[in-house]
Formats: C-alpha cells, sequence, structure tokens
C-alpha cells in the first residue's frame, strides 16, 4: 500500500489528470488515435498501438490506482471483462471459493463460461471463516468478496478474508463496485485485486460502460495488462474520459447517496408495507460496527423485502419519480427486480441461498431531493 500523497476528493480530480500540456485545458484530452508515429524501430513515446496504451485511458487508470492505493489499475469495456480478466489469470484445474450472494453476473460467468475451461468454484457464506474454511481446496487461487454484497447487503471482513486466503497461498479478491475507493479501500485491509462495475458509482451519470482491475503489486498489474492487451477487451477513449469526468465529483455524491438511503432505510424499516430492508446503517443490520469499522460511508444501496411478490410487482408498476430499471450508482433513483433481473440466471436454491425471493426489490438511492423519492415511494407501496 502506498500512501497516498493527497486526500480523496484532491486526488479524484486532479491525480493523473495534469493540464494538457500543449494548450493548458484542464480536462485530460481525448486522444482518439488507434495508432501512434514512432521514430525509429523501437522509438516511441511510450504509445504505440491503442489497444496496448491509450493517453486517455493511461489517465483514469493513474487515477484509479492512487484512489484505491495500488500499484497498477487497467481499464475494461465493461465490469464483467474486468472480472473476466481476473479470472483469465488462472488456469484449468484452479478453484475459487465465491461469496454466496454476489452479482449474478460474475455467478453466470463461473457457471456457463469458464467452468467449460476447467475453472471450478465453490459459493460460501462470506460472513462466516468457517463455511469458507469447509469448502476450501487444496487447488483453490481466489476467494472472491462482495462486499456489501448484491442484492442483500451482508458485510464480508475483508482483513479476516484476507488473512484466510494468504494463510492458505491464494489470493483474495474484492468487487468494489457499491462502495468505490471512496467508501472503502480493500486493498488497505489486505485485498490483492479489486474489481470494479465503473458504470456504476464511479461513473454515476448512467451513460456509458466500463469496468477496471486495481493491483496491490507489479506483478499482479502486469498479469492482468497482459490479459487486457492479449484479449482486448479495453475501454474506449471516449468512456474513459466519462469515467473520469466522473470520479471529479465522486466524494460529494458518494456522501450524498448515502445520506440519502439512511434516511430512506431509517423511514423504510418503520414502513407497515415492508417486511425488512437491508441497509448496513442500520442499527439492526448484523455486521453495523464491521461496516463502521471498514467503510467510510454507509453507501447508496438499500434493498427491502415488500409484503409479497404481487405487492412487489405493483408497486414497481406505480413508480413516477424513481426509474425502475437495471443497473445502479446512477444520479437518478433506480428500483430493480433482483430475482427477474440482475440475479434472473440463478438456480432457485442459488435465489434462496443468496436471499433473492420475488418480494425483494433493491434500491439504488439518486440525488433526487430525499422528500422527493420517499414521496415516490410512499404512493407506490400504499
Ligand atoms: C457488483 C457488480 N459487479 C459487476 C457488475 C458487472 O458490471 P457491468 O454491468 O459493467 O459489466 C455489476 C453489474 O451490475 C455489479 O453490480
Amino acid at each position: 500500500m502506498k500512501t497516498p500523497k493527497h486526500a480523496f476528493s484532491t486526488l479524484a480530480i486532479h491525480a493523473g489528470q495534469p493540464a494538457d500540456a500543449t494548450t493548458g485545458a484542464v480536462n485530460f484530452p481525448l486522444y482518439l488515435s488507434s495508432t501512434y508515429a514512432q521514430s525509429g524501430l523501437g522509438e516511441h513515446k511510450g504509445y504505440t498501438y491503442s489497444r496496448v496504451a491509450n493517453p486517455t485511458r493511461h489517465a483514469l487508470e493513474s487515477c484509479l490506482t492512487e484512489l484505491e492505493g495500488g500499484v497498477a489499475a487497467h481499464a475494461f469495456a465493461s465490469g464483467m471483462a474486468a472480472i473476466q480478466a481476473v479470472l483469465l489469470r488462472l488456469k484449468a484445474g484452479d478453484h475459487i471459493v465465491c461469496a454466496r450472494n454476489v452479482y449474478g453476473g460474475t455467478a453466470r460467468l463461473l457457471e456457463g463460461v469458464m467452468s467449460r475451461f476447467g475453472l471450478t468454484h465453490t459459493y460460501a457464506d462470506t460472513t462466516d471463516v468457517r463455511a469458507i474454511e469447509r469448502v476450501w481446496q487444496p487447488n483453490t487461487r481466489y476467494l472472491w468478496v462482495e462486499t456489501p454484497s448484491n442484492p442483500c447487503l451482508e458485510i464480508t471482513d475483508i482483513k479476516a478474508m484476507a488473512a484466510l486466503a494468504h494463510a492458505r497461498g491464494a489470493l483474495l479478491v474484492a468487487d468494489n463496485t457499491f462502495m468505490t475507493p471512496y467508501g472503502q479501500r480493500p486493498l488497505e485491509w489486505g485485498a490483492d485485486l479489486v474489481v470494479h462495475s465503473t458504470t456504476k458509482y464511479l461513473n454515476g451519470h448512467s451513460d456509458g460502460l466500463g469496468g477496471a482491475v486495481i493491483a496491490v503489486n507489479s506483478e499482479l498489474g502486469d498479469e492482468i495488462g497482459a490479459v487486457l492487451k492479449s484479449a482486448g477487451g479495453i475501454l474506449s477513449p471516449f468512456e474513459c474520459f466519462l469515467v473520469q469526468r466522473g470520479i471529479k465529483t465522486l466524494a460529494v455524491r458518494m456522501e450524498q447517496h448515502s445520506a440519502n438511503a439512511l434516511e430512506l432505510a431509517q423511514w423504510l424499516a418503520t414502513h407497515p408495507r415492508v417486511k425488512r430492508v437491508y441497509y448496513p446503517g442500520l442499527a439492526s443490520h448484523p455486521r453495523r460496527k464491521l461496516a463502521q469499522r471498514q467503510m467510510r460511508i454507509f453507501g447508496g444501496m438499500l434493498a427491502i423485502e415488500t409484503e409479497s411478490p404481487r405487492h412487489a410487482r405493483a408497486m414497481v408498476k406505480r413508480l413516477r419519480l424513481c426509474t425502475f430499471g437495471e443497473s445502479l450508482g446512477g444520479v437518478e433513483t433506480l428500483v430493480s427486480h433482483p430475482a427477474t433481473m440482475s440475479h434472473f440466471g440463478l438456480s432457485q436454491p442459488r435465489k434462496q441461498e443468496a436471499g433473492v425471493t420475488d418480494s425483494l426489490l433493491r434500491i439504488s438511492v439518486g440525488l433526487e431531493d430525499a422528500a422527493d423519492i420517499k414521496a415516490d415511494l410512499e404512493q407506490a407501496l400504499r
């Protein structure tokens, strides 16, 4: 871990983004060039071909490296492309212990694609050290965690999981999409690789897909870089520019997402038509203390168990201000139905294990005025 030179919000605006040397432009330029003039054999300015490296992508990667406190970052075309790159570091015969409450797409990739290439996996409750130990195998190479988890906001102890994985010669991979480095820095707690869907809070405006992997050391960084260069799932310069622009306001956005979510969670917890609220900032959350220890904020995501699947269906139909749709982390409030959306591909027993019921709704609390979000949810719930 490197000690950051500046506070987070300063790094978000300046890290990797010097004013343009030619014009003084304060925004790092968008380099739309697939290739670069070379002055002779092996003589170039560090850029040869944009799949290998692109200045705009490099600026974003440098910023992400500093924000997560890592040594190297690589930007991918989507969160799933980033996750796939981390899996492609492994080889046939390797095994992964994966959090049971992981994003549905990660499970789909493990089950439907990577299994065909000889990678095996076992799901486990990453809030329980003994559950992990029980499923550990001699060929386990990754412990894969997502905290807070999607969609039921379970909190995993990153430090404890890193110790467990390292003691057995494996790496800890943390999906930090829900928290962003503003909310939590997994490398600080011992994780080896952090993955992101930048589509979500890092971009923050629901106008582009992207992903990133940040590595704790240069060896891992080089290995992920080799996958990016070889398989080619790069983030385009334009998308890099948008993510970089989003990151500049990440700190203030995350604070407000979190404040709005806490207010809504507390109100929903007293609502007669809501059976249960999942939010790490509620006193009723079983791991609130751990959340306070490893997270700076409680975040903008919450989930509610409505009265019945019929009630959930009726509620989303009645939303007026909030949007019913996939994704999360944008400025607008998004309500989703994990059972038929993000976690649709999960088998019934896996859904049950992950707490994904037909009456569960996930809310990505946006930056609208909290009173307006509340009023819309209230009329929809009633
Ligand atoms: C926690 C988490 N990780 C990864 C992904 C995949 O990201 P993308 O949709 O950018 O491929 C998502 C998408 O919803 C997610 O929620």
